[in-house]
């Protein structure tokens, strides 16, 4: 056997669904009923030990919803997530403690992750304290994960405040906070879209770095294919709250299967990461979670569209290594 997808499922998502109920209290003052959000509405994802996903679609489409539901920061409306073999939502205690360390997460804004009035010591040695790690292991750990992340000499950044550091470095550190617990899982939230172009090469190199040097399984959230293809081997992409493509990455960006992957492939030009964007070429049309057309979730954007597409949603099809969830396929 070889590749990641052989081995053991680290992560089993089946049928989760998200919904988020909205503007209940004004609209309830001027009779109007709350809105559903279906931010995530039915997606299934398995993640193999040290496989490394990216989860790629336009703003709204339920990323960041799909990431915390892994890390159990928020509770599924529907379906079920395993870790490790454990039904998440069913730890507590010791238990739901073990998971919170070994399951981490990266956040989009460095400048909001950390306290500004905290030092870069006290932002560090804060997880290590609710984790209830001896203190007498803080300083090497914190020692390594500095080193990890290339921040070696500690010494120069730990009295520091947040707004002392680069953009650059504060990520970096964002980075060596999560690493603190020996997660076996991280989820990466946009890591780099509010950094500099000419940091985010290095910043993506040590995320690639840390995972391979851990053999981290990994979940990489991205709107940009560029990016995701720099970091990822297996792409996910989703489009309004549901999975319409998943496969390894480059036979993806080669062949695309989805009409919406084929508009976002469209919109990458080079694999260069700072190269900016052609605009999708299926118009804006920005997708509405909360009134999601029948059938097909992409069918009134998509050039291809033909009557079952509004009837029926597509089921998975499996092609080789990729599954796509198309009626052209299915
Ligand atoms: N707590 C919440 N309450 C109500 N609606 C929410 C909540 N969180 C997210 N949503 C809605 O769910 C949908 C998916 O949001 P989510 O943040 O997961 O998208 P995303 O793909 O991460 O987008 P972006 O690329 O902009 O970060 C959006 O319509 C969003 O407005
Ligand atoms: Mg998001």
């Amino acid at each position: 056997m070889s590749g990641p997808r052989a081995g053991v499922p680290l992560i089993e998502a089946e049928d989760v669904a998200m919904h988020f109920r909205v503007g209940s209290a004004l609209s309830a003052l001027v009779g109007g009923r709350p809105a559903l959000v279906r931010a995530v509405d039915g997606v299934s994802l398995t993640l193999m030990r040290g496989e490394s996903v990216g989860l790629l679609g336009e703003s709204g489409c339920g990323k960041t919803t799909m990431g915390r539901l892994l890390l159990r920061l928020l509770r599924p409306s529907a379906g079920r997530i395993r870790f490790d073999g454990e039904d998440i939502a069913a730890l507590s205690g010791a238990g739901l403690r073990r998971f919170r360390a070994r399951a981490q997460m990266i956040f989009q804004n460095p400048f909001e992750a950390l306290n500004p009035r905290f030092t870069i010591a006290a932002a560090l040695a804060e997880p290590l304290e609710n984790a209830g790690i001896p203190r007498a292991e803080w300083a090497g750990r914190i020692e390594r994960a500095m080193e990890l992340v290339r921040l070696p000499d500690p010494g120069q950044f730990l009295a520091r405040r947040p707004h002392q550091l680069s953009g650059g470095q504060l990520q970096r550190v964002v980075m060596a906070r999560a690493l603190l617990l020996d997660p076996d899982f991280v989820v990466a939230d946009e890591p780099v879209s509010m950094l500099d172009v000419s940091v985010r090469a290095g910043v993506l190199n040590v995320f690639r770095e840390v995972r391979a040097r851990l053999g981290l399984t990994a979940i990489y959230i991205s709107h940009d294919l560029a990016l995701v293809r720099y970091v990822c081997e297996r792409t996910v992409v989703m489009y309004l709250g549901r999975v319409v493509e998943d496969g390894p990455t480059e036979a993806m960006i080669e062949d695309p299967l989805h009409p919406y992957t084929r508009a976002l492939v469209a919109a990458v030009p080079t694999p260069d990461p700072d190269q900016s964007h052609a605009p999708l070429p299926i118009g804006r049309g920005a997708p509405d979670a909360r009134n999601p057309p029948s059938g097909c979730r992409f069918r009134d954007r998509c050039p291809l569209a033909h009557d079952r597409c509004a009837a029926e949603a597509p089921r998975p099809t499996r092609i080789g290594a990729r599954t796509v969830y198309c009626h052209l396929h299915g």
